[in-house]
């Protein structure tokens, strides 16, 4: 009984979980990536998104660690990692010198997805786990107790500026339900093409971190769409 109450009162906390906002760097100007940093904190979102990408496990180039470093100086803002490469297990520790409070890599990536989630939290930092559209949701609950976060991509990774997938939802709505039927405490992080339609379509579903880059940097009012998007969740 004792359990079954616990167990009750984590899915009522989960499901009241609040909407953070991360707005995706990748999007803004990186000759001054300093002062887009201090954009976002001065809309009040709640963390800066950083997308790197290494040209093989997507077709695009974007920043290192040094990089992540200074944008780190430049905010007190969370510092949320996507890492959309190759060997994430070898740049852990590079990307925790650099400052990164949350570590995502994707499962597509490497066999060693228990020891990779298992090394990031050793480091004190909170890990996640990406998956990309074509992948499905069914090889995430293994790896939901190691998980601080799961990111469904809703867009193929690599490029800022793409169409929704809206096939991604169902996949949402499996996610939140295996974390709630397990009474663990884990984000859903949607990243691709999120604006205050489609990013309502992923709260309904389940999702309480919303990354968005060409939505938020389309104009200079970033801080009304930071608040219209957090207010999707009341
Ligand atoms: C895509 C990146 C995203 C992307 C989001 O590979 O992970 O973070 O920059 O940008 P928009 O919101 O423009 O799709
Ligand atoms: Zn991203």
């Amino acid at each position: 009984m004792l359990d079954f109450c616990l167990r009750f009162f984590i899915l009522r906390v989960v499901k009241k979980k609040e909407i953070l906002i991360a707005p995706s760097i990748l999007s803004g100007d990186f000759g001054k990536l300093a002062d887009e940093a201090k954009r976002i904190e001065d809309s009040g979102a709640d963390a800066v998104h950083v997308d790197i990408m290494d040209g093989h496990f997507v077709p695009n180039l974007t920043l290192g660690p040094k990089a992540c470093a200074a944008i780190n100086r430049s905010t007190d803002l969370f510092l949320d990692v996507h890492l959309m490469m190759y060997n994430p297990y070898d740049y852990v520790e590079r990307f925790v010198e650099a400052g990164a409070d949350r570590i995502t890599f994707h499962v597509e990536v490497t066999e060693e997805v228990g020891e990779t989630l298992e090394y990031i939290r050793k480091c004190n930092v909170k890990g996640g786990l990406a998956i990309c559209p074509e992948t499905t949701a069914e090889v995430l609950p293994e790896f939901l107790n190691k998980c601080d976060l799961v990111l469904l991509m809703t867009v193929h990774p690599g490029f800022g500026g793409q169409a929704f997938m809206p096939e991604v939802l169902e996949k949402i709505r499996y996610t939140k339900d295996a974390i709630d039927k397990c009474g663990l405490d884990v984000h859903i992080e949607v990243d691709g093409g999120i604006d205050d339609k489609t990013a309502k379509q992923c709260v309904d579903a389940g999702a309480n971190v919303l990354v968005s880059g060409t939505y938020l940097f389309g104009d200079d009012d970033m801080k009304s769409k930071v608040s219209l998007l957090r207010e999707l969740g009341s």
